[in-house]
């Protein structure tokens, strides 16, 4: 069976301005599965991802989304064409309630689908319906990331970016984020891309794994297989095996 890669890089060099960050990338996101990007701070992780959203300067090479080319579009654009991005800081309207910021999310929509994508969002996320009525700057880390993810659903895309979901919060809370995020290709079956710093725990849900080291990639393959691997699980991710 063919895999479809439903994203994907061809020698991507990209940096911001004349500052080169990444070098000869070629990056594949297969259709309904959750690939992981690890990687030390700088590596470019982060680059990568503005990169696939306009958000940095591509030096060299394509971005493929759906087999249309991304090069030079627009942000909000790339955005309509299904690709939800939440940044590293990303973030929610403290003062607003959890109704107010999923319904801010999915303000372009047509009512009736807003109450649809809402009832769907409060399905999965069983905690934003319980304080549905609280101002989000009153949640915990980790509901504060579960409403950050589902204003992201509130548009319906195709693929959910996700830099750093777990960064600040504890491990009890890193584990049900990355459950939640199972649970989000495996019921909507959305298309995922994780970039993390908790390495263990993504890579132990994740089904293809990419490790960037000064811009290059240092491993492509299956997420498991490098939190197995005998060198780079201990140089890059702090991985001892037992
Ligand atoms: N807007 C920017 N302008 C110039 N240089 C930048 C910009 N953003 C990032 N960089 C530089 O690009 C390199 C890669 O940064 P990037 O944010 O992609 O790393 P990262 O792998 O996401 O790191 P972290 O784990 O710390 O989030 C770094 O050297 C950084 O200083
Ligand atoms: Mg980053």
């Amino acid at each position: 069976m063919k895999v479809m890669a439903i994203l994907e890089t061809s020698s991507l060099y990209s940096g911001y301005g004349k500052i080169k960050v990444l070098f000869d990338v070629n990056f594949k996101a297969e259709e309904k599965k959750i690939t992981v990007v690890v990687g030390p701070n700088g590596a470019g992780k982060t680059t990568l991802l503005n990169s696939i959203m306009g958000l940095a300067t591509i030096h060299g090479g394509d971005i493929l989304f759906e087999g249309r080319k991304l090069n030079g579009i627009p942000t909000y654009k790339i955005a309509k064409m299904g690709i939800a991005y939440l940044p590293q800081m990303g973030n929610v309207l403290a003062e607003l309630t959890v109704e107010e910021n999923l319904k801010i999310a999915g303000y372009l929509l047509p009512v009736s689908e807003v109450r649809d994508r809402m009832g769907e969002i409060l399905n999965i996320f069983p905690v934003l319906k319980e304080f549905i009525h609280r101002k989000a700057g009153t949640l915990s880390g980790g509901e504060r990331r579960m409403l950050a993810i589902g204003m992201a659903l509130m548009r319906r895309p195709k693929i959910l970016l996700l830099d750093e979901m777990s960064t600040d919060l504890a491990p009890i809370l890193v584990k049900k984020v990355m459950e939640k995020v199972v649970q989000l290709r495996d019921e909507l079956g959305l298309t995922i891309i994780m970039v993390e710093q908790a390495a263990r725990k993504a890579l132990e849900i994740g089904d293809r794994a990419y490790l960037l080291v000064s811009g290059t990639v240092r491993y492509e393959g299956g997420a498991q297989e490098l939190l197995q691997h005998p060198e780079l699980a201990r140089l890059y991710l702090g991985v001892t095996q037992a």
